[in-house]
């Protein structure tokens, strides 16, 4: 076969982002990727070179080095606002050169605002906090109709803020930087500068603020030009988290803006929001969870272009809001990452007009009409039928419509929604002129950008399903933060990404977008050290967990500081990310210390000495969510109460069982950064919580008290039995699944490592029973009845169709994903980033063919198994600068180099 000899340098990333702009970075890392055909190529020496203009900013020299994943390059800082190009040359082990070019542009980095904050003049959203969700209940009653339906009445409009300016010269470039509190839109002279949404996006708003910088160079032109900004509520003042309160940050919105503009004379200007006007217009109220009303009638063509009569605006009011928190966004911003028309209208049984999407996700409905003006259509989202197949609201609590209220104006006319998403499948409509058509109608899945980057195909299309429902509830659960859910919460939980980043950064290319949530994670975390459980943290969470639980943490959820960079690190080689939150793991953990030494469980004075020597090293107090959503206790059960109990039988095992996964991950991050003597007193501690562990819960024959299937996954996982206790803790295990039917009984805390911790201990084949088990509750149960994604509640939807108030898209338990990839597909990363990695497919588990892929930080790798007559070929692809360790049945485990290579063994 001909092989492609030469050496080719692909994505050339800064900070794995393709020709960032805005970033607030000083010291910027480079990746790419090689390519070449000719097997065992590995990098030899790099170049990087950074200029800015003429200005060569810094030079590395040929540096003789493999490493090509986050290189630095030495003595650079970079200066505000400055666009830099990038030259790299890299030569291979055979000889072999090759360039690349590429370019990115900081953000200001500090560098002041030069506009104040302005506010359009406006009426305040009416705050429910401080009576926290009565409030917002009773707003909810107050405003509804003589036939009980909502108005909306306490609702306000979005501002429309209008700037107009002059250009009188050839321009260089151009840029604005802006953000707001709420949630705006740009356009320059009627046009959009790009496709994100939602943005400053969600950040804990009063902390940290992102601006965006835009390049608005090509949409100016000579004379008149206007900005234009639409403002609505967002995280800021609009209704959110499962309380549905509003005002979470202040019952305004305002806008910070500056353009700058270089002209080609090298004179330089700024234009500033001050020079605002501002004024309603067709957006009556627009609201992240309850949807948005848009009166097509009140639209004033040309608002955001010269030319336009705005005598009737005002000008906007200058404030002295805080600038002190502002960054540049990090990651890529929140866009529709897919268009699709929905399957099929249909008129339910009892005679509502649905559309079907054919897929749940979290994003928004786009339609055209042609209708008279004054026509209102409603449209509402939801994610499932009822068994009869008619509507079913399954969203929980007050401030959740996810509904849209259109008003039309005369004609033929488009409509998406600028300010909201919702996740469903359905969307009931009504008002429309006639019976709508599927070709009316767009479906817009919104995401944060980042790359698709695993691939897994089967020959079980049931097990392809499970993979696709994963995928689609990571989407739909990645706008702009980890969320638990795009419905009922859209809310940061810090356990549901704890237990799923590994299989997040298996499917995209989630580095920078995890990074971003970290800095989130340290700006929350609390005086004490405690991580909270949901970040950002919002006031009505926090209000509401304390008075409930009387807690702000718990295991396992504040775990996520630990877990989540070390998960980014794992699957990308990023060290930074361990550097940047190495301190706030370390207050975690000091927080945990201090609650284990300082705090006793009840009855603590009447234990013996030996007793409460050893409590010193449990963390056996405060309220944790445990092993939450235990299946058997929440089946058929689907009321907070169960949930809660779940949580009241685990908590007080599942803490200390967590402190020392967090110690043991402690230990190895510290040797990983080089703090060794951070890495002994970890491992010290690890030892000591183990001790203790086995002492007070685990009994000689390896059983435990809190006898749950969980409890035994996660004492196994993290090495809490003596080498006696382990068979029989494992056999335990085994007895408790057989007895249930061949079915899981986990939760959220040790589903993500169950499947390990079979095949870990001998039990492979009962983990490829759970896997293949179509009972409830397992993860084909949900394929079977039609799920398009991940459920919170393994039975949402029970065997005889009855649906029920769990959400129908929540990630957590798809932590699966990460297990079929490396198990069943067989690749396995070996050193971070996979600069080396595994391949030992599961060719006995009762497939005939599965074909894995990942774009790893050094390029694709690959594996592809199928049995014939018998035998199995496998088929490896091994990127350029990395290694793979071959482990087949029947033959010796090889190591080889980059290139493609099959193979044809025994079936093991
Ligand atoms: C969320 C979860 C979250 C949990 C805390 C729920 O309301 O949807 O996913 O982690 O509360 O136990």
């Amino acid at each position: 076969m001909y092989k492609l000899d030469r050496l080719l340098i692909t994505d050339l990333t800064v900070e794995h982002l393709d020709t960032p702009l805005g970033l607030d970075i000083a010291c910027p890392r480079f990746s790419w990727k090689l390519r070449c055909q000719r097997e065992n190529t590995v990098q030899s020496s790099y170049r990087l070179l950074i200029t800015a203009g003429e200005e060569i900013a810094a030079d590395t020299g040929r540096m003789e080095d493999s490493q090509s994943i986050e290189v630095s390059v030495p003595d650079f800082i970079a200066r505000p606002m400055t666009c830099y190009q990038v030259r790299l040359e890299v030569t291979d082990n055979y000889g072999r050169t090759a360039q690349a070019h590429s370019r990115f542009e900081t953000g200001r980095m500090g560098v002041p605002f030069r506009s104040s904050w302005v506010e359009p003049e406006q009426e305040p959203t009416p705050s429910s906090m401080g009576s926290a969700r009565e409030g917002a209940e009773a707003a909810d009653i107050a405003c509804r109709d003589e036939n009980g339906e909502r108005t909306f009445a306490e609702f306000r409009p979005a501002q429309y803020v209008r700037i107009p300016f002059r250009i009188d010269r050839a321009i260089r470039r151009a840029r604005v930087y802006a953000t707001a509190h709420g949630l705006y839109r740009l356009s320059v002279n009627g046009r959009r500068p790009d496709d994100r949404e939602l943005a400053p996006e969600n950040t804990a708003c009063h902390k940290l603020l992102q601006y965006q910088t835009y390049d608005v160079t090509a949409l100016l032109r000579d004379g008149g030009n206007v900005l234009g900004v639409i403002l609505a509520d967002g995280w800021w003042a609009g209704r959110v988290g499962t309380t549905g309160d509003c005002c979470q940050y202040g019952d305004t919105t305002a806008l910070l803006l500056d353009m700058d503009i270089e002209y080609m004379d090298g004179t330089r200007e700024t234009v500033t929001g001050e020079q605002g006007v501002s004024s309603t217009g067709p957006i009556i109220f627009s609201d992240l969870f309850v949807g948005e009303k848009y009166d097509a009638t009140r639209e004033r063509p040309g608002w955001d272009c010269p030319g336009f009569d705005d005598s009737g605006w005002r000008p906007v009011v200058m404030k002295l809001y805080d600038k002190s928190h502002l960054v540049g966004q990090f990651a890529l911003p929140v866009r529709p990452i897919r268009i699709f028309r929905p399957e099929a209208i249909f008129t339910a049984p009892n005679g509502d007009v649905i559309l079907d999407a054919g897929q749940n996700f979290a994003g928004a409905t786009e339609f055209t009409v042609t209708a008279p003006a004054g026509v209102c259509i409603k449209l509402e989202h939801f994610e499932v039928l009822d068994r009869d197949g008619n509507y079913f609201n399954s969203i929980l609590n007050t401030n959740k419509e996810q509904t849209e209220i259109y008003i039309t104006r005369a004609g033929r006319q488009t409509y998406r929604p600028a300010f909201t998403y919702h996740g469903f499948r359905y969307v009931r409509i009504t008002g429309w002129p006639g019976m709508p058509a599927v070709e009316d109608f767009r479906m817009i899945v919104l995401a944060s950008d980042m790359e698709d980057v695993g691939t897994f195909h089967t020959s079980d299309p049931r097990l392809n399903q499970l993979q696709s429902n994963i995928w689609w509830s990571q989407v739909s659960n990645t706008v702009s933060i980890p969320t638990d859910c795009p419905q009922r919460e859209k809310a940061g939980w810090t356990g549901d990404i704890m237990a799923y980043a590994p299989t997040l950064c298996f499917n995209r290319a989630a580095g920078p977008f995890l990074t971003g949530w970290m800095n989130n994670v340290r700006a929350e975390q609390l005086e004490s050290g405690a991580v909270p459980m949901i970040v950002p943290y919002l006031k009505a969470y926090a209000t509401f967990l304390r008075d409930q639980l009387g807690a702000d943490t718990s295991c396992g959820w504040g775990d996520a500081v630990i877990m989540v960079p070390y998960a980014v690190y794992r699957a990308y080689g990023d060290r930074r990310i361990l550097e940047e939150n190495y301190d706030a793991m370390l207050r975690w953990m000091d927080y945990i210390d201090s609650r284990a030494k300082n705090c006793h469980p009840e009855g603590y004075d009447t234990w013996d000495e030996a007793r409460r020597a050893r409590s010193r090293w449990l963390w056996n107090t405060d309220y944790h969510f445990g092993d939450w959503l235990i299946p058997s206790m929440v089946l058929g059960n689907p009321d907070g109460n169960a949930m809660g109990s779940t949580a009241l039988a685990t908590m007080h095992i599942v803490a200390p069982a967590y402190y020392a996964f967090s110690a043991r991950n402690m230990a190895e991050i510290a040797g990983i950064l080089g703090h060794a003597e951070d890495a002994a007193r970890f491992a010290e501690i690890y030892r000591n919580i183990r001790r203790a562990f086995i002492a007070e819960y685990v009994h000689e024959d390896g059983t435990m008290d809190a006898d749950f299937q969980g409890i035994y996954v996660i004492a196994l996982q993290m090495g809490l039995a003596t080498d006696e206790q382990r068979p029989k803790m494992a056999a335990r295990l085994a007895q408790m699944i057989e007895r249930n039917n061949n079915c899981l009984d986990t939760g959220f805390l040790s589903v993500l490592f169950l499947m390990d911790v079979l095949c870990d201990n001998g039990m492979t084949d009962l983990a490829y029973k759970l896997l293949f088990q179509t009972v409830c509750p397992s993860w084909l149960y949900e394929v079977e009845k039609g799920a398009t994604t991940m459920w919170e509640s393994w039975g949402a939807v029970d065997e005889d169709g009855v649906v029920s108030t769990y959400s129908y898209n929540h990630y957590a338990f798809g932590c699966v994903g990460d297990w079929m990839y490396r198990h069943i597909g067989g690749l396995q990363m070996v050193e971070p980033g996979y600069k080396k990695f595994r391949v030992a497919p599961a060719l006995d588990c009762g497939l005939t063919y599965a074909r894995t892929s990942r774009e790893t930080p050094c390029g694709r790798a690959s594996v592809e198994w199928e049995l014939v007559d018998g035998k199995a070929y496998v088929r490896v692809e091994v990127p350029v600068n990395t290694t793979a360790e071959i482990c087949l049945p029947g033959m010796a485990c090889r190591t080889v180099g980059s290139g493609r290579y099959s193979f044809a063994v025994g079936r093991g």
